[in-house]
């Protein structure tokens, strides 16, 4: 198993689609056994392919309940309403409040090839949105209102060009050696 590094906001990967899975092979059940791994180092309580740089729908996860992993998920149905203050390790220190659908149903496949059926609430179900986002190449960012959205690109806009003016800084004393 390994730890892989996890794509963040402005990694172009981010915003591809996933293509569906057709067989379950022993690269992809090694892909899942590190995502696992990377989530539970971040920690975060899921994770999807992109944000491993990998462009197939899978993710896994941890509500608390054990590890899962849903290849090919669909999200069939949703209901009613729930906030929550939702994260992403692909956008570090960053939190927004979030409406979504307190319930979903999701389906899928797991490694063994079983069909996945499950119905879920609150962080779950959360989860399970955020992540089947992620796998169409959306970021939580997407779903802010619109103000919310612009103060939260300027913030990150910001923080890519104090990195740049960094490593910029860093280059200047390493030449000056
Ligand atoms: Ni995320």
């Amino acid at each position: 198993m390994a730890i892989i590094p996890i794509r963040t906001f402005g990694d172009p990967v981010l915003r591809e689609t996933g293509s569906v899975i057709t067989e379950v092979d022993d690269a992809l059940r090694q892909l899942a056994a590190d995502m696992l791994e990377t989530m539970y180092d971040a920690p975060g309580v899921g994770l999807a392919a992109q944000q491993v740089g990998v462009r197939r729908r899978i993710f896994v996860y941890d509500c608390g309940g054990g590890p899962g992993v849903v290849i090919n998920p669909e999200i069939v149905e949703t209901s009613g309403e729930w906030e929550y203050e939702e994260g992403c390790l692909s956008v570090p220190e960053l939190r927004f409040d979030i409406v979504r659908p307190r319930f979903v149903h999701l389906r899928g496949t797991d490694l063994d090839g079983n069909e996945l059926d499950i119905e879920a609430d609150e962080l779950t179900a959360r989860c399970f949105q955020h992540e089947t986002d992620h796998l169409n190449g959306m970021l939580l960012l997407e779903r802010l209102e619109p103000d919310v959205r612009k103060k939260a690109m300027g913030t990150l806009r910001r923080r890519a060009l104090a990195q740049q003016a960094l490593a910029a800084v860093g280059l200047q004393a390493r030449s000056a050696d």
